[in-house]
């Protein structure tokens, strides 16, 4: 399953996952959308990046003009510090250079700047990028990439996914405004929810659903669903759960759901679990009610409602507060029953006829036929404004 190959992906730190131009294009033109000049004269920094086989380079260079960018700074990972380095092959681009060094290609990071018409074609676009190589490898945690996150206003990179959670706090500990890919699962982390809560940082708004396809090196070793080659030979894997972080403002944040009243969602909802009963399920550990559907959330409900994590998709915090989520340390304050061991292990009998323990801590819990049943992760939420 495409699933796997992230969780592999993540144990293994495989981080060669490099992003379609499309994709791309999606996402940025969605921040354009709603303020054109979101990026004007501002200085772009693509760190995690490298250009040989990044799009990320190619469309901010083709795009510098009409996005009215001051400055396109996009840096590399030494060679040698890949895991999927085997084949090799520096490009033209490179060997044709004056200076190149063929040690130093392997060792050094590279940094490919764009400023200015250098072809003298009257245009400023991806054949007027400079290239050099970095002091040192390239690392954004080094010195020198630090430098650069400081001088620029916002950076944009799908980032190794086995460092997602260090590299946003290295974005935010600049106070950048940044566009970045990660797993949907970094949502529940504890360093990341929390600034989605405070709205700090969101979801962008190109991707919701459906998995994503990456371009990988050819040595990667494949075996497992969901991967391709195209007629050139390139090799792509599909990920699932892959989503924009960012904190650049789009349109789909001011968006509000449509909704309809509890009442009529009990009569008309196209959700089994909810048409035709007489009230939402209240939980057994939460002052909340139960939302297992975000088209199911109630336009009329005053207090908090827990609703499934794919929520965040569909947020406007002009519509909705996010309160907390179900954990199992009552970060929220909102737990109105912690579970002994010895009822999780009861709960577990109960459920399965056999010694076990149910932990019921980290979810929410419902009392069903007299059984206590988890649901899945929940977020929890209130809407923003009084309701008339
Ligand atoms: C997921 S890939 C994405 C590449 C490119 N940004 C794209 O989307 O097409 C992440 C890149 O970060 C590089 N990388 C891994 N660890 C790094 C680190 N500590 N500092 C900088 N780059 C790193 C990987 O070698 C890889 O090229």
């Amino acid at each position: 399953m495409a699933n796997s190959n992230l969780t592999e992906a993540q144990r293994a730190k495989n981080d060669e996952f490099y992003t379609q131009y499309a994709d791309i294009e999606k996402e940025i033109s969605a921040y354009l959308e709603f303020n054109p000049d979101v990026f004007r004269g501002k200085t772009l920094l693509l760190p995690c990046d490298d250009p040989e086989w990044s799009n990320f380079t190619k469309y901010f260079a083709q795009n510098f003009e009409r996005f009215g960018l001051k400055k396109l700074v996009s840096t590399s990972y030494a060679v040698e510090s890949k895991k999927y380095k085997s084949g090799y092959q520096p490009t033209l681009f490179e060997t044709r250079a004056p200076y190149y060094d063929d040690v130093k290609t392997v060792k050094n990071g590279k940094i490919f700047t764009l400023t200015h018409d250098r072809t003298g074609d009257r245009k400023v676009d991806v054949d007027d990028l400079e290239w050099q190589y970095l002091e040192g490898d390239g690392d954004f945690r080094s010195a020198e990439i630090k430098k650069m996150r400081d001088e620029a206003d916002v950076i944009i990179t799908n980032p190794p996914f086995s460092l997602f959670r260090e590299f946003l706090a290295w974005i935010l500990e600049a106070g950048k405004q940044f566009v970045i890919i990660g797993n949907m699962n970094a949502i529940t982390y504890k360093e990341v929810f929390p600034l989605l809560k405070e709205n700090k940082v969101w979801l962008g708004p190109s991707i919701s659903s459906g998995d994503r396809e990456f371009q990988v090196p050819d040595s990667y070793p494949i075996n497992a669903a969901g991967w391709r080659i195209d007629e050139n030979g390139t090799k792509f894997l599909r990920i699932k759960g892959v989503r924009w972080f960012t904190n650049l403002d789009h349109g789909r944040r001011h968006q509000p759901l449509p909704l309809m009243t509890m009442a009529d969602n009990l009569k008309y909802s196209k959700h089994k679990e909810i048409k035709g009963k007489q009230s939402y399920d209240r939980y057994d550990n939460y002052d909340a009610i139960e939302v297992p559907f975000t088209d199911s959330i109630p336009s009329d409900y005053e207090g908090v409602m827990g609703v499934p994590i794919s929520f965040l998709d569909k947020y406007s915090p002009d519509q909705f507060e996010i309160v907390g989520r179900c954990e199992n340390e009552d970060l929220y304050h909102l737990k109105t029953k912690v579970y002994t061991s010895a009822e999780c292990r009861q709960a577990y009998f109960d459920k399965f006829g056999e010694k076990g323990t149910y932990d019921m801590n980290s979810n929410g819990v419902l009392l069903v036929d007299g059984l206590f049943e988890k649901t899945y992760q929940r977020v929890f939420i209130k809407h923003r404004k009084a309701i008339k």
